[in-house]
């Protein structure tokens, strides 16, 4: 599942940074619910609506607060609009791994790894097409084939990876023209774009699994 802006962004940063899992949620409510279930002192409530912190949360989903400090050995109860909800949806895949520009290369790795097909979710905006999803998607496309010039891409992948391709040398400026990047700079919150337009930051592989997200092995 790729939400660039920025749920994957901040799941991976998280990860990074120390916590101990992400439980995704597809509401507010289920948020809620579920944190009271891990306890209070190791459970964060994360999460936005409207590009903006819930109200009574810890924190919201700009991965600049994802520090080591605030996230280390917490289990993040976590609602986003669209990215939390896209990796809940997926519950009955085999396995889900949550990408974005900042961990891509580790993610192509261990999809080529384990040669199975793969489809790639973009989680997007409101059910709409998200530009910087779709090239990030082109991106991991891109790096899967360096890695195995034989896969077989659809023509979904052959769309994304031409797309990547026209953006490639300035990321940043991707996500500046994007709705939801154009969005997140009215609100005041430009530095997540250069934040979440940076690749290979980590090589945090993170796995959705049993409902939580967790560091792959
Ligand atoms: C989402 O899940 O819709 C996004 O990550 C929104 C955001 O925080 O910018």
């Amino acid at each position: 599942v790729i939400d660039v802006l920025r749920a994957s962004s901040s799941i991976v940063t998280a990860l990074a940074n120390g916590a101990r899992e992400i439980v995704p949620a597809s509401s507010v409510q289920q948020a809620l619910k579920a944190a009271r279930k891990t306890g209070k002192g190791k459970a964060l409530l994360c999460g936005e609506r409207q590009g903006l912190r819930v109200r009574g949360f810890d924190l919201g989903n700009s991965p600049l607060e994802f520090t080591a400090k605030a996230v280390k050995g917490k289990v993040l109860h976590m609602a986003s609009t669209n990215g939390t909800k896209a990796i809940a949806a997926t519950s009955a895949a085999i396995k889900t791994y949550i990408a974005c520009f900042l961990n891509v290369d580790c993610i192509a790795q261990k999809l080529c790894s384990q040669r199975k097909g793969v489809s790639i979710l973009c989680a997007g905006k409101e059910g709409l097409f998200s530009l910087e999803d779709f090239a990030c998607a082109g991106m991991l496309v891109f790096r899967m084939e360096c890695r195995e010039p034989r896969i077989c891409l659809n023509d979904a992948a052959h769309a994304a990876y031409s797309l990547y391709k026209e953006w490639c040398l300035d990321l940043r400026r991707l996500l500046e023209t994007s709705g939801h990047g154009q969005y997140l700079r009215e609100i005041g919150m430009g530095e997540d774009l250069i934040a979440c337009a940076q690749t290979n930051r980590y090589t945090v592989v993170p796995v959705f699994q049993n409902g939580r997200i967790g560091k792959a092995r």
